[in-house]
């Protein structure tokens, strides 16, 4: 009796080892990225980590009262979620949390929770484990233009039971952009002879003559009317994220600030936060261009508001996205009262290397932040419509990743002064994921007019049209390794108007109103169009063509412009 009960059991059991899961592709690409070839198979034994994304209880939901809150034209507007509302819409159901926690206990795996509201889970796991899980063959991919390499395949499958449970596994089949966002030193920006109209218009409006080729902080504080005295909330903060091999240097920053900003303290450093095993070391070798801009320039530019350096390190081993997406999930769980009211991110990658999944899921993640009030701003991309660096491109124009995503703000570049006008590297578009949100449709559609067949069939004309706003990003001088030199990018443009975000939100902390959260539909908005100045001459070419041409209006090269401090006051009713 006993026996035949052993047998049934261990017949049984058998039986269940054998019958494998039905697997699904759950996501395939035709094959690497333009830059990276095929490097060969990894060792089994090589870690990785992955980010899981579960399937949220109700993001439309949480989406469409943000557009809702984010509108002031509503009774609501400013009335920012708490943690528990956000967490209400973003928590997986039971059913899905309990499903694939069983999946992974049955291959041996536990999973972090690395969200509050338990969307995400991590495992770490090897390159022999994670074959057999996701039913793929992870292989090596180098890019020797970087000389680096990564871990991923070209599909991946889940069982059949988790469709409805898994959004997205990371990473597998969405590559990074080993380039980062890194700007480029200013090549031959012509020390020109400025005209007698334009040295006349300079005067008028008191900008140093210098400002016309040369940035500094005073030129931004003239050019856009930035106030130099410092902020007076307690509690305005600015956040400035940091990647692999990126390190922020607090003796180039004295020296910046000793230089550029003689009326402060030259003391006046950053807080650091590290993740995932980040760090930033400090000696002339670690300095990193982009790390030194954004801090020089959030720090330069919103006098007296901390400033966050955010560090993500090598534990992520993936390149950018998993970063990003670490970024939101440890800013989503900080105290509301100790968040950053404003995130700049300089680095980015064409979206045609992202998978669909993975930009909605890091797409979705920017809609949770925007909802408890966090203002995420990114740079365009340096590439113009080629991308977010100067790719090969034939038939059609690449949008960037993230700013084809509707949740985030995108910062396109401009140059000079008289006019103020379009860089023509500012990288800009229409996404071919993400739809035309409406808060930007009108604007879009009266740009779309006017340009005629002009890049007909290049561009997805229902797609989110991105920059949305614009700075200066040419010949920002900045202190690096000890050496003070210029430097050209939308990341140059991305931290300047994050930093006067943040001015604005400093004032708005001190008269007891709400911060500005998620921009756009403010933006966009009557108010906020009136509070920026329209940029109407230059464009963004490549891919073989002139790019798209800024025109009055928004435009796919400047958004809808550059800010004017005293008008955005207005705008915001202070
Ligand atoms: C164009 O954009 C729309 C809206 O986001 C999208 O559904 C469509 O797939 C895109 N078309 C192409 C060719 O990518």
């Amino acid at each position: 009796m006993v026996r035949t009960v052993f047998v049934f059991v261990s017949l049984l059991a058998a039986l269940v080892a054998a019958v494998p899961h039905p697997f699904v592709v759950h996501e395939a690409i035709n094959g690497a990225p333009e830059g990276f070839v095929h490097a060969g198979t990894p060792s089994p034994d090589t870690e990785l980590t992955f980010r899981i994304g579960l399937v949220q209880n109700n993001i439309a939901g949480l989406q469409e009262k943000l557009l809702v809150i984010s509108d002031p034209a509503s009774a609501t507007y400013g009335q920012w979620m708490s943690t528990e509302e956000i967490v209400e819409f973003t928590k997986p159901s039971a059913a899905t949390d309990a499903a694939v926690k069983e999946w992974l206990a049955e291959n041996g795996l536990t999973a972090a929770t690395t969200s509050i509201a338990g969307d995400w889970l991590s495992i770490t796991t090897t390159v022999g484990k994670a074959n057999t899980l996701f039913n793929t063959k992870f292989q090596s991919f180098a890019h020797p233009e970087t000389g680096k390499s990564f871990i991923r395949t070209l599909a991946y499958s889940i069982p059949a039971s988790l469709q409805g449970a898994v959004e997205v596994v990371h990473p597998t089949v969405t590559f990074p952009n080993p380039l980062g966002g890194v700007p480029r030193l200013t090549a031959s920006i012509g020390k020109r002879e400025l005209n007698a109209l334009e040295k006349k218009d300079l005067e008028r409006r008191a900008i140093p003559a210098s400002c016309a080729t040369t940035i500094t902080p005073a030129c931004i504080q003239a050019i856009y009317g930035v106030p130099t005295t410092k902020a007076t909330s307690s509690t305005v903060k600015l956040g400035v994220s940091g990647f692999i091999d990126q390190f922020a240097q607090t003796a180039d920053l004295k020296s910046f600030l000793t230089k550029f900003r003689t009326d402060i303290s030259s003391s006046t450093t950053f807080a650091l936060q590290t993740l995932d095993g980040g760090s930033n070391p400090q000696g002339r070798n670690d300095a990193g261009i982009e790390a030194n801009l954004d801090i020089e320039y959030t720090i330069g530019i919103a006098t007296g508001v901390p400033v966050t350096f955010i560090s993500v390190g090598e534990n992520t081993k993936d390149g950018d996205l998993g970063g990003f997406l670490d970024i939101i999930n440890f800013i989503q769980g900080e105290a509301a009262a100790s968040r950053p009211q404003v995130l700049t991110t300089s680095y980015g990658q064409n979206e045609n290397t992202v998978t669909r999944a993975m930009a909605n899921s890091l797409c979705n993640a920017y809609s949770t932040l925007g909802a408890a009030g966090v203002s995420i701003l990114f740079a365009s991309g340096d590439g113009g419509v080629a991308g977010s660096q100067t790719t090969s491109c034939s038939t059609s124009f690449l949008p960037t990743f993230p700013s084809g995503c509707p949740f985030m703000t995108s910062v396109g570049a401009t140059q000079g002064t008289s006019p103020e006008t379009a860089a023509s590297f500012s990288s800009g578009g229409f996404s071919n994921f993400f739809a035309q949100p409406s808060y930007q449709s009108a604007q879009v559609k009266s740009y779309l007019t006017a340009l005629g067949s002009t890049n007909a069939g290049k561009f997805n004309t229902s797609g989110r049209g991105f920059p949305d706003v614009a700075a200066q990003g040419v010949n920002f001088q900045i202190v690096d390794g000890g050496q003070t030199g210029g430097v050209d990018g939308t990341s140059c443009a991305s931290p300047t108007f994050a930093a006067i975000i943040s001015l604005v939100n400093d004032r708005l902390i001190a008269a007891g109103k709400p911060v500005l959260g998620f921009l756009n539909p403010f933006l966009y908005s009557s108010a906020g169009t009136a509070a920026l100045t329209d940029i109407t001459t230059g464009d963004n070419p490549g891919c073989g063509t002139n790019g798209f041409p800024a025109k009055a209006g928004w435009d796919p090269v400047t958004g809808l412009g550059t800010p004017n401090f005293a008008k955005l006051l207005t705008a915001v009713g202070l």
